[in-house]
């Protein structure tokens, strides 16, 4: 088994991801440029597919995009950063619109107009939707106008490190899937599209191509990793395999009821109840379960039976679905049963607000992206629309920089190619070690477990010293079979390694982070501490090292204040 020395592919702009934000990147950019986007899977696997409940836009007579803005804002725990917030929900009517006419086939009100339902947070129902499938409406138009403008595809192909000389990103090496082959690839700038890291935990609503590649990748070349330690728990997930029951089941009326029959969020967020932001509702689920109220003591229920068979059928067809075959239960006539699990990675890699780095040409956008948009916690419905605004802006903010930078170094892709073939094959050529399976299975269960919805000091010790042990094991890892085509023992072992970096930064930030904001939950500091935490945190890998610090929020539009619900 030999690699073969390959010519270096060039474009102008390498987008790394084929989700929301990779697509709306690259449409804004082809035509004036040359644009190829990698993808590890084919683009309509990419996970925004998977998003149900909506894209949050203030479409209604009634409501504005400063209250949306606030709403995000407070729904954040006042970490986001507010200016990024208002780009963000000024451009939301628009991005909803713009995809609407490229063939969205959003819900309807009676008389016509884009449908809209009540999100967790929100004052106004200002989340589209397309019953309870929304991402993947999105996601095929999306894709559909991106082949239109011609844009160029690498399907299946996994990118294996980004290269960097002196300030600037030159360009990046990847793994051709099909033939095993290592490319190296020239190009002036980088877009990190790569979606968030959930498989870091084992219970998590994200599909098994979650592993935050973009991000570990982006962090080793020393680009700072921000608020790592905010890390979303949605509400409903289903009991037993983690697939998302979207909050739109909420939205369009669903009681979360405990074992004694309780609508329990009176307790919690009297005035929102089940609505209240995600991190309140899955702190209150987790709360019943661990006092005893949880049915069987794992789980609770979501009750949609009230709504009646015909608005089930018609707004949440895909939830009855996925209960039906994964649960075996029918929600027109059963409860679900759910329970919290991760969802979204508020953290990611460190941006201003049109996706620069600090790293000349290196741009960041979407859920691995932090800009930051969500602070301490996302509302529901606008993680969409942060791919879809950003993505068009990103796109902007490239194609005026592009004229700005010098021809990359084809040298340091070449030898960093080089290298990576030398490093895969003395991978692949191992015959005993470390298992894979093993070292995955304990970090899922370990972050489950000990980073979860409720945090503490010895929890989180024990987890960064469990992670680190991990991290060690893994330097003696064993990769199994040796083939060179479609070898997807070699790519969940790469994947395996970015996950473990993610993992020690996210418990890092989750130690140094004294308070509780948002979602982010310190038993032993119930308090949130603006005084000495509204700060954001940072991380950036120096050789082995990683340094820490915590950077200013921007604020200034919304004064900082309580959160109550
Ligand atoms: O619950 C949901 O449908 C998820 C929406 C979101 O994360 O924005």
């Amino acid at each position: 088994m030999r690699w073969l020395t390959i010519n270096l592919k060039k474009h102008d702009v390498l987008i790394v991801g084929a989700g929301l934000s990779g697509l709306r990147v690259a449409i804004e950019l082809a035509g004036d440029f040359d644009v190829a986007v990698l993808t590890k899977v084919h683009p309509l696997r990419s996970h925004s597919v998977a998003a149900q409940g909506g894209i949050n836009a203030a479409l209604g007579a009634d409501d504005s995009y400063e209250q949306h803005a606030f709403d995000t804002v407070k729904g954040s725990d006042y970490l986001a950063d507010q200016d990024a917030v208002e780009l963000l929900t000024q451009a939301a009517p628009r991005a909803v619109i713009e995809n609407e006419r490229w063939g969205t086939a959003f819900s309807r009100t009676e008389d016509g107009r884009i449908a809209q339902r009540p999100f967790g947070g929100a004052m106004y129902p200002r989340t589209c939707y397309a019953a309870d499938r929304t991402g993947h409406n999105l996601l095929h138009t999306t894709f559909e106008q991106a082949l239109r403008v011609g844009v160029k595809f690498y399907n299946e192909w996994f990118v294996t490190s980004l290269v960097r000389a002196g300030e600037a990103v030159c360009g990046l090496t990847a793994l051709d899937i099909a033939t095993g082959e290592i490319h190296g690839f020239v190009g002036k700038t980088v877009v990190i599209a790569t979606g968030g890291f959930g498989r870091v935990y084992s219970h998590s609503t994200n599909a098994l191509i979650n592993t935050g590649d973009g991000c570990a990748l982006a962090f080793r070349i020393g680009t700072p990793l921000k608020d790592m330690e905010f890390v979303q728990f949605h509400p409903t997930t289903l009991y037993g395999s983690s697939i998302l029951m979207s909050e739109g089941a909420r939205g369009e009326g669903g009681y979360l009821v405990n074992s004694q029959g309780e609508r329990f969020m009176q307790k919690y967020a009297p005035e929102k109840m089940e609505l209240a932001p995600r991190d309140i509702v899955a702190r209150a689920i987790k709360t019943e379960i661990n006092e005893g109220r949880g049915i069987n003591d794992e789980y609770v229920h979501l009750d949609l039976r009230h709504l009646g068979r015909e608005k089930i059928l018609e707004r949440l067809p895909g939830i009855r679905e996925i209960a039906m075959y994964f649960a075996g239960v029918d929600p027109i006539d059963e409860p679900i049963p759910i329970r919290p699990g991760q969802h979204y990675s508020m953290g990611g890699i460190h941006c201003n607000k049109y996706g620069m780095t600090p790293i000349t040409g290196l741009f960041a956008v979407g859920e691995t992206a932090c800009m930051s948009v969500h602070g301490a916690n996302r509302l529901g419905g606008n993680s969409l629309l942060e791919t879809l605004v950003f993505g068009r802006l990103v796109g902007q903010k490239v194609a005026e920089t592009l004229p700005t930078l010098q021809e990359p170094d084809s040298t340091c892709v070449d030898s960093e190619a080089f290298n990576m073939r030398e490093r895969l094959q003395l991978l692949m050529l191992k015959e005993t070690g470390e298992s894979y399976s093993e070292i995955r299975e304990v970090l899922g269960t370990t972050m489950d477990n000990l980073v979860g919805v409720f945090r503490k000091e010895e929890d989180l010790t024990a987890a960064l010293k469990m992670i680190r042990e991990l991290k060690a094991r893994f330097k003696n890892v064993y990769g199994g079979p040796t083939d060179k085509a479609f070898n997807y023992s070699l790519i969940r072992l790469l994947e395996l390694e970015n996950m473990l970096d993610l993992a020690e930064v996210i418990t890092m930030g989750a130690l140094m982070r004294r308070e509780s904001r948002g979602a982010h939950w310190r038993l032993d500091y119930p308090e949130r501490d603006d005084t000495n935490f509204l700060k954001h945190s940072l991380f950036t890998k120096i050789k082995d090292y990683v340094k820490t610090e915590f950077i200013p929020v921007n604020l200034g539009i919304f004064e900082v204040k309580e959160r109550t619900y």
